[in-house]
C-alpha cells in the first residue's frame, strides 16, 4: 500500500497552493494562515479544553503546552471555537499516511470554552522531507533543490460566522525556516517556545483572530 500523497497532488501543494492561499486571502482581516498541505484528514476526535491530543504511551519529542484564545476581530471571544490541528511525530511521520502509528495520533479537534480559550498538550515536531522520488523528485534534482520543510503544527480554526482559518505554525530556530520547499512560512507563523517553569518541555501562547464572513 503506497501511503503517499499521488504526485500530481503532492505537485500542487508544494509549487502552486501557496500562491493561491496568498491572492484568496489578500483582503482578510486577522491572523494570517497559509497551505494546508497534503495530510488533513477531517473528522479528527473531538476532545475538550485543556486536551491532550492522541499519542503513544511511548510517543517520543519534546512535550509542549499551546494554550491560547480564538477571538474575533473587534477583541469578542468565540466560544466554542474549534481548533483543529494535525502535526508530524518526532520522526517527521502523520498518522494514516505512515504505517504503524495509531489512527488519529498526533491529531484532534479542540473545542474552546466559553472565553474563547483553549489549551492542548502534544510533543513538537520533527521537519521532514517530502517524497522526493516520482516527478517532483525529479524537479527537485534537475532545480538542485532539496525536499525539506521546517518543523510544523497544521492548524483548522473556525467559529460560526468567521471564515475558516488554516494555518501552519513553525518553530524559531528551524534551519528550513528561511528555504522551506513548499514556500509556506510567514514571520506571524513562527513561534517562540519556552521552557516551562516546573514541568518538562516547552510552553508556547499563540491566539487566533477570525475574520467575519463577508456577505
Ligand atoms: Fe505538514
Amino acid at each position: 500500500m503506497d501511503f503517499r500523497p499521488c504526485a500530481k497532488s503532492l505537485f500542487l501543494d508544494v509549487w502552486v497552493e501557496h500562491v493561491i492561499e496568498e491572492v484568496s486571502t489578500e483582503d482578510r482581516e486577522g491572523n494570517k494562515g497559509t497551505i494546508e498541505g497534503p495530510y488533513y484528514v477531517p473528522g479528527s476526535p473531538s476532545l475538550e479544553t485543556p486536551a491532550t491530543l492522541p499519542m503513544r504511551a511511548d510517543e517520543s519529542g519534546t512535550p509542549l503546552l499551546f494554550p491560547g484564545q480564538v477571538r474575533a476581530v473587534d477583541g469578542t471571544p468565540l466560544a466554542g471555537a474549534h481548533v483543529e490541528i494535525w502535526h508530524a511525530d518526532d520522526n517527521g511521520f502523520y498518522s494514516q499516511y505512515a504505517p504503524g502509528l495509531p489512527e488519529w495520533n498526533l491529531r484532534g479537534t479542540v473545542v474552546a470554552d466559553a472565553q474563547g480559550n483553549f489549551a492542548l498538550n502534544t510533543v513538537q515536531p520533527a521537519p521532514y522531507q517530502i517524497p522526493a522520488d516520482g516527478a517532483c523528485g525529479k524537479l527537485i534534482a534537475a532545480a538542485s533543490w532539496h525536499a525539506w520543510r521546517p518543523a510544523h503544527l497544521h492548524l483548522k480554526v473556525s467559529a460560526p460566522g468567521r471564515q475558516l482559518l488554516t494555518a501552519q505554525l513553525y518553530f524559531e530556530g528551524d534551519q528550513h525556516l528561511s528555504d522551506d520547499i513548499a514556500s509556506a512560512v510567514k514571520p506571524e507563523l513562527v513561534l517562540h517556545p519556552q521552557a516551562r517553569a516546573g514541568a518538562a518541555g516547552n510552553e508556547v501562547t499563540y491566539d487566533f483572530v477570525l475574520d467575519a464572513v463577508r456577505g
